[in-house]
């Protein structure tokens, strides 16, 4: 099939790379000509393992390409929609700018039996008023909600082999169209959900929701972990074991962020206060809350453990990125830490595999180090923050012979507290003994 994606960002270059493998000829479009330019060389904009391969492989072929020329995606019969839907400046509301933007470039290109496909995570009751606008138009073309749910670092597998796909449709021609392009991944036996557009659009915000709850609660236990003396690891691995409530999503640490959860939850609180169902989901404001009030603890545990200031004191700071695997800085909790810690007027010198160059265009204050040993040499204080593999595989012995001071904030749990401690580190978890 011949398919357009507009917006080739994380979700969109994916998208687009994915669906040649998946057979199709692709033509990307995004408004960034620095990151087309990149992308029609084959050459990856941000750190996603296995895209480089996919692109390459794909750009190769001769049936991937890229244009900045919203017009160029004529001639395709599916248009994916994968643009951004930050939150607002001023409110908690989705910015749906640029949806609105990438639907009034494609109208004019869309041809009778085209499908419109949106996968940008939207406000429900927003797949309902473009289909109203595509069918003004005349053009005779279709829309579906088809929402995404890939994880950044294991992007491409979710992909090419996602673990559901949804359907928002209101003509089953659409569901036709979606079962072709999907093929592949029907064939392998993927489940298939096919339903209206306010429960696509729904699915979507809910599962993002539901995630961000299950951290926050472990990251409300850790609260009370932390004035009780009580184990939030060793509770996350008790009730893990009930197969109701399962154990993953439950490691206590300095919440979550990046470009999805924190504004998704927000959208949808503010979502339903315009339908007047505010109260539904009250509580994702409390979740938001816990999950910054995280931030707030790790700052105040330097403080605590480097005497009552950390003014002038040196801290190496360990991830930058939201989740490892990743080069995303968007909402980071890590990010924001380090932030918090220079704003206090610590020596910060912050480390991180992938996230430096993004980190530096947002807080360009902050001293980068892209050496994880030049990272640690003569810290005060080690705060880890992103999960990197190579920061939870650290040796304590080592780590000890270059820092100044042996003291480590493990803000994602993820150490052995006894192998630090037995080497003379005063560690600290999150909500651990
Ligand atoms: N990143 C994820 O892990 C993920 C997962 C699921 C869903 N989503 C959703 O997917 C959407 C995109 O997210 P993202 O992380 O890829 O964002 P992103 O900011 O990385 O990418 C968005 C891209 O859209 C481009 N763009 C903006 N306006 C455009 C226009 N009018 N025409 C063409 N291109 C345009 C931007 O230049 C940018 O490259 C969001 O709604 C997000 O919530 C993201």
């Amino acid at each position: 099939m011949k398919v357009s994606v507009i917006g080739c960002g994380y979700l969109g270059a994916v998208h687009a790379a994915a669906m040649v493998k998946l057979g199709h000829e692709v033509i990307g479009i995004d408004v960034d000509p620095a990151k087309i330019a990149k992308l029609a060389a084959g050459i990856t904009p941000f750190f996603e393992p296995g895209l480089p391969e996919l692109l390459v492989d794909g750009v190769e072929s001769g049936r991937l390409r890229f244009s900045t020329d919203i017009t160029d995606a004529a001639g395709a019969t599916v248009h994916f929609i994968a643009v951004g839907t930050p939150q607002q400046h001023d409110s908690g509301s989705a910015d749906l700018r640029f949806v609105d933007a990438a639907v009034d470039g494609l109208i004019p290109v869309l041809a009778a039996g085209d499908l419109v496909v949106g996968k940008s995570t939207v406000p429900v009751g927003t797949a309902a008023a473009i289909a109203a606008r595509i069918d003004e138009s005349g053009s005779g073309a279709l829309l579906a909600w088809n929402p995404e749910f890939l994880r950044e670092g294991f992007a491409v597998a979710d992909t090419l082999t996602p673990d559901r796909i949804v359907y928002g449709v209101d003509d089953e021609r659409a569901t036709g169209v979606l079962d072709e392009v999907y093929a592949a991944a029907l064939e392998s036996g993927t489940p298939r959900i096919v339903t209206d557009f306010a429960t696509a659009e729904l699915v979507k915000t809910a599962a993002n929701a539901f995630l961000a709850t299950k951290i926050s609660f472990i990251n409300a236990m850790a609260e009370i972990a932390e004035v009780t003396g009580a184990d939030v690891t060793t509770l996350a691995d008790a009730i893990g074991h009930d197969a109701r409530i399962g154990r993953k999503f439950l490691n206590a640490g300095i919440g979550f962020g990046g470009g999805c959860l924190p504004k998704d939850i927000r959208a949808f609180s503010a979502r339903a206060e315009e339908l007047g169902r505010a109260e539904s989901v009250a509580f994702l404001r409390e979740i938001d809350a816990i999950n910054l009030r995280r931030r707030e603890r790790v700052v105040d545990l330097a403080v605590e453990l480097l005497g009552g200031s950390v003014f002038e004191k040196r801290i190496a700071v360990l991830g930058l990125t939201f989740k490892p695997d990743s080069d995303d800085v968007r909402d980071s909790p890590a990010l924001d830490v380090a932030a918090r810690l220079h704003g206090l007027g610590a020596d910060v010198v912050a480390t991180d595999p992938q996230g430096i160059e993004n980190s530096r265009l947002r807080h360009p204050q902050l001293a980068y180090e892209p050496d994880l040993d030049e990272a640690l040499r003569g810290a005060d204080l080690v705060v880890l923050v992103t999960e990197w593999a190579e920061y939870r595989a650290l040796a304590p012995e080592r780590v000890g012979q270059l820092v100044a001071s042996p003291r480590v904030i493990d803000g994602r749990n993820v150490l052995d507290p006894d192998a630090w401690k037995s080497v003379g580190f005063d560690y600290r978890g999150l909500g651990r003994r």
